[in-house]
């Protein structure tokens, strides 16, 4: 039996998922597409949303498969990366890619443990790919997820040694039916609900269940040790 928030979070997904250029809308039995799904998602690391919105068109314009950009020169990778940020993000994307076809026949690995031995996958890209593209039961958990968590169990112990709580709890939510939706449901539910200040409780599906609301602390949470 799945958890009832895990139900309820379905249900609001299926009449709120943001539409974002790399995903399947909920309901959709299109097969996301590994490739757009990892190029999104790493540029989606320490980027927000909209700003990742037009590189990503631009990029699956240039290179519409790994194919494409794995012979791309790497000039030209680094130029389209240009406003980005973070540089070491754009040689490992060029070096997963020439990896994924010179090692792996030009189809992404399908589980996080061979996900993780690519450049630029980390934890974190790992658990998301093999959710959203291969529907992997994997404990998908970034700071929007952290928020989330720390917040419907109370978590009081501050980050980072909160960490391993949240993801016991995460874990416990995670369905074996559609994990990729769940994941991005979560994500979804942190980036426009669940936000760092003023949460919008009134409209969340789990306000219910949510012990940081019960005890008028969700703001608080989750907590940060001093540095
Ligand atoms: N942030 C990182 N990956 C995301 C995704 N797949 N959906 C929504 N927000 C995200």
């Amino acid at each position: 039996m799945r958890d009832p928030r895990t139900e309820r979070l379905a249900a609001w997904y299926g009449a709120n998922a943001r539409d974002l250029p790399w995903r399947v809308p909920p309901g959709d039995p299109t097969p996301p597409d590994p490739y757009r799904v990892w190029l999104s998602e790493v540029m989606l690391q320490q980027t927000t949303v909209a700003a990742v919105r037009d590189y990503f068109a631009r990029f699956t314009t240039l290179w519409p498969t790994v194919h494409d950009l794995a012979a791309a020169e790497d000039a030209a990778v680094m130029a389209a990366w240009a406003g980005l940020g973070y540089y070491a993000r754009a040689r490992n994307l060029l070096k997963c890619a020439r990896a994924v076809v010179s090692d792996h026949g030009g189809r992404f690995p399908d589980t996080e443990a061979a996900l993780l031995t690519l450049p630029g996958i980390g934890p974190y890209t790992a658990a998301a790919i093999a959710a959203i593209a291969f529907g992997r039961p994997a404990v998908v958990v970034d700071g929007n997820v952290e928020r989330v968590m720390a917040r419907l169990g109370a978590i009081q112990t501050p980050l980072p040694a909160a960490k391993p709580e949240i993801r016991a709890l995460a874990a416990c939510l995670t369905p074996e039916v559609l994990p990729g939706d769940h994941a991005q449901a979560v994500m979804d539910l942190g980036a426009t609900l669940c936000t760092p200040r003023k949460p919008t409780c009134m409209l969340c599906p789990l306000a219910d269940g949510c012990e940081g609301r019960r005890l008028g602390v969700a703001e608080s949470l989750p907590r940060k040790a001093p540095k």
